[in-house]
């Protein structure tokens, strides 16, 4: 059966990811961009990101993809999907600009098309597009609400294996179309109404830094009592109904999604009348969490002024070259603002442009060389080797702060360092509170 072809508004990473994942599916598809020199990279085979899988992917599917920005190109499609970004305003709502741009630069269409919302809007979006298109005469082109999951540096595998898709339709048979799209994949689709749909995404999201901030909470309180909270996330993890997942303790999430769809649902509540306490709660812990690191390293070094620190990794997270809400930008900044010399590596991202001040260094090795303490700020999987008698040696002193609890803190200080992970306690009995002896009382 010929699969219909499918046109992409916005190259950026969740379109080109989309549109050669629905290739692969044997989909024609055109992607279509406002930025030429994005454009002109794509046609000549360069991906200007980093993700796994999708330079293979891309050059597999070459025949069926191209890349252009006339939006008339995407007439012929019908199926017309929206993934442009929705960054944050000053305000902390979405900005919806591209989005409506989109909805105005929408090709000519004789037949019934679809457009279908892959970016993160706030709810309400799809009631106010759908209005729009009814008051311009397009009442043919239907409005479908299908929200992408991706995370970065797993997102061909997130699509092409997904937990769940969500089509949020205003009329049956449009959901039943873009549903029909993933069959192949075989997961579970969830259909429902717009707003619902749209409300999916922005959940599941602030659940899932609600996890986050739960488990460096308890952490910060393992690091107070004397317990370890890698020990405790296995223990909670292991029942079903709380399951493994997104319990890893750290200095905090970052990254494209995260801060910007929490921010942008706490301002969706507030604008409606509602104050979303416990998210507002979350979000503020994650900015503590970020300069916890800080008081770790003065309790080594004691003030910070004139100390060398080495801050190993930048990326948001490991996989990516994405700084964006990186916890490294807020560290690196804090640690410069106390007068700190700070030395930066990161395998893939290039922090030069966000963080003047910092000298940036070609290796790990060559980052701690001559440090007062080092910091594992992204796990990547190059630094698993780092509690190595050379990096010991190469130090001024060896303090290792591990934000990602990436190593084994008893093979870190065999390897002679002065190791703190987070909400690990440095020794078991370091976190108990002094307690005096007491004379047995004898029994009368
Ligand atoms: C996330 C969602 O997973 C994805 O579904 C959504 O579409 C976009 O946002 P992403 O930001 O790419 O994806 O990364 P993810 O792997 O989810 O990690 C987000 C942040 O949480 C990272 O900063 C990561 O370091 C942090 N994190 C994650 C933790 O601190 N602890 C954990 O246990 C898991």
């Amino acid at each position: 059966m010929k699969r219909p072809a499918i046109g992409i508004f916005g190259a950026g990473w969740v379109g080109v990811v989309t549109g050669a994942c629905f290739a692969e599916l044997g989909h024609e598809v055109v992607v279509r961009d406002i930025v030429s020199e994005r454009i002109e990279a794509l046609q000549a085979g360069r991906i200007p990101f980093h993700e796994p899988g999708l330079a293979e992917l891309l050059e597999r599917n070459r025949e069926r993809m191209s890349f252009t920005l006339d939006a008339a190109d995407l007439a012929p499609t019908g199926l017309m999907f929206v993934c442009v970004g929705t960054p944050p305003t000053y305000s902390g709502d979405a900005d919806l600009s591209a989005v409506w741009n989109v909805v105005e630069q929408l090709p000519e269409q004789e037949e019934r098309s679809l457009l279908v919302m892959k970016s993160t809007v706030p709810v309400g979006t799809g009631e106010k597009v759908r209005e729009s298109l009814d008051s311009r005469g397009l009442a043919h082109v239907g409005y479908v609400s299908n929200p992408e999951f991706l995370a970065e540096g797993s997102a061909v595998k997130d699509f092409m294996r997904p937990d769940r898709v969500v089509v949020g339709a205003f009329a049956g048979a449009d959901g039943e179309t873009v549903a029909a799209l993933y069959e192949p994949l075989e997961a579970p689709i969830v259909r429902t109404d717009v707003a619902s749909a749209e409300m999916i995404k922005l959940a599941a999201n602030a659940f899932l830094m609600t996890r986050i901030s739960f488990i460096n909470e308890i952490a910060n309180v393992c690091e107070a009592t004397g317990a370890d909270v890698v020990k405790v996330a296995e223990g909670i993890g292991l029942d079903h109904r709380l399951g493994p997942h997104f319990l890893r303790a750290g200095i905090g999430w970052g990254g494209s999604c995260f801060p910007k769809d929490g921010v942008a649902l706490k301002q969706l509540a507030s604008n409606s009348g509602y104050h979303f306490q416990l998210l507002n709660a979350v979000i503020e812990v994650n900015e503590l969490q970020k300069r916890r690191v800080i008081g770790k390293l003065e309790k080594h070094l004691g003030k910070l002024r004139g100390k060398t620190i080495a801050l190993l990794g930048l990326a948001f997270k490991p996989n990516t070259d994405d700084l964006r809400e990186a916890p490294s930008l807020v560290l690196a900044s804090r640690l410069l603002a106390e007068g700190a010399e700070v030395r930066a590596w990161d395998p893939v991202a290039d922090a030069r442009h966000l963080l003047q001040g910092v000298t940036f260094c070609e290796s790990a090795l060559e980052a701690v060389t001559g440090a007062d303490a080092a910091v594992i700020v992204t796990e990547w999987d190059e630094l698993r080797s780092l509690a190595s008698a050379e990096a010991r040696d190469a130090m001024a002193s060896p303090v290792l702060v591990d934000g990602r609890n990436l190593l084994d803190p008893e093979e870190a200080r065999a390897a002679g360092f002065t190791y703190e992970g987070i909400g690990r306690a440095a020794s078991p009995l370091a976190a108990l509170p002094e307690t005096e002896e007491r004379e047995p009382q004898l029994e009368q």
